[in-house]
């Protein structure tokens, strides 16, 4: 039986540079570089910054998934990159190394959006998704409710997004209040260790019955646990931060998980894939496969390694498109750095017909 061409994706579109070559669905290696120590002492990304690196990182992570997947440019096969949402500098720099790939290798060129990118994340780990499936998307950037059918061919149906901030903007901006290091996330999520959930009583936004089932808002929520921290400050008092940070990270996995189960039960849908970096999460995850299991709904996470930004996920959206036929991209294709997700591939799947 033929094989279908080695898919090398490359990811660029925030802090992390990635590279991974997928063939037939299977992870055959990746590699990633951080410029996330670079960002630390501003508290956040600086994009300059995250772009330069992407400059320096690139070739050398593209030959490291190479190596790690003992394999030589001349076995890929086709060329997948993020082209949107992400920072604009940062995506170009992925583009045009991606570009310059396909160009000189003579290889197709696959746009994919990055949100698309984590949810094949995990196809690479528990094969291909059920159809259809809910799916939770937490990132940094984005927190959406997703019904999705056949990922590279069929619109992406939004049963709910946040109205403001992501699930991990938040965790990110709480921890700075609380004085614990970039990125939050993961901080909030070692601190939140040692503290007790129940010590404070955090809003859960959007759950009363008027609200939308499936929309969120975690702006309130990071208000509220900065008023809190504020009060502790007022009272000269020491502020008791694993406490707040286990029950800042209750709040949001109380949130995420309840709506996404509900979606589940409303659509009779029996599974739930949760992705991106919020993904990650310790009580995101136990909550999720708690309630899914008194629910009997089968939950899908992707190993940790996979929930965060990397060259993998593009991958394996570019091999899913590969063998869907859809059409490559031209090479004057860019980036869209804020590009809503509705297909998985930055570009029509199929070309229109030329008016005569
Ligand atoms: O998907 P991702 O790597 O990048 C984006 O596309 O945004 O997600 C990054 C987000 C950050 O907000 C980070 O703080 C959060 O994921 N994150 C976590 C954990 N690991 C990463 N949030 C909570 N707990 C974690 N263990
Ligand atoms: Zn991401």
């Amino acid at each position: 039986m033929a094989t279908s061409p080695v898919v090398l994706g490359i990811e660029s579109s925030c802090d992390e540079t990635g590279a991974g070559l997928v063939q037939d669905g299977r992870l055959l290696g990746h590699a990633l570089s951080s410029s996330m120590e670079e960002h630390a002492r501003y508290g956040g990304v600086v994009p300059e910054i995250a772009a330069r690196a992407h400059v320096h990182a690139l070739m050398p992570v593209v030959h490291q998934a190479l190596e790690n997947a003992q394999l030589t440019m001349g076995d890929i096969g086709a060329v997948a990159v993020t082209t949107g949402p992400g920072l604009s500098g940062a995506l170009q720099v992925g583009l045009a190394g991606a570009k310059g790939l396909a160009y000189s290798l003579g290889l197709p060129l696959y746009g994919v959006h990055h949100l698309a990118g984590h949810v094949a994340a995990d196809t690479l780990e528990h094969g291909p998704l059920p159809d259809p499936c809910v799916v939770l998307i937490v990132s940094g950037g984005h927190t959406s409710l997703l019904l999705v059918r056949d990922l590279v061919r069929d619109p992406i149906v939004h049963l709910g997004d946040t109205l403001d901030d992501a699930a991990g903007e938040c965790f990110d901006k709480v921890a700075r209040v609380f004085g614990l290091p970039y990125p939050g996330g993961p901080a909030i999520d070692r601190t939140a260790r040692d503290g007790d959930p129940a010590s404070v009583r955090f809003p859960r936004p959007l759950t009363g019955p008027r609200d939308a089932r499936y929309a969120f808002s975690f702006s309130g929520l990071k208000t509220a646990a900065a008023r809190w921290a504020e009060w502790h400050q007022a009272q000269g008092l020491d502020l008791p931060v694993a406490d707040g940070a286990a029950a800042l990270q209750e709040a949001v996995a109380d949130v995420l998980t309840r709506k996404a189960v509900a979606a589940c039960q409303e659509h009779q849908v029996d599974t739930l894939v949760v992705v991106g970096g919020v993904a990650a999460n310790s009580r995101v995850r136990s909550l999720a496969e708690q309630r899914c299991q008194d629910k009997g709904i089968t939950l899908r996470v992707p190993p940790l390694r996979l929930c965060t930004d990397n060259g993998a996920m593009i991958a394996a959206v570019g091999d899913l498109l590969v063998r869907s036929g859809a059409q490559p991209a031209p090479l004057d294709l860019s980036i869209d750095p804020s590009a809503p997700l509705e297909y998985a591939a930055l570009t029509p799947l199929t070309t229109e017909p030329q008016a005569a």
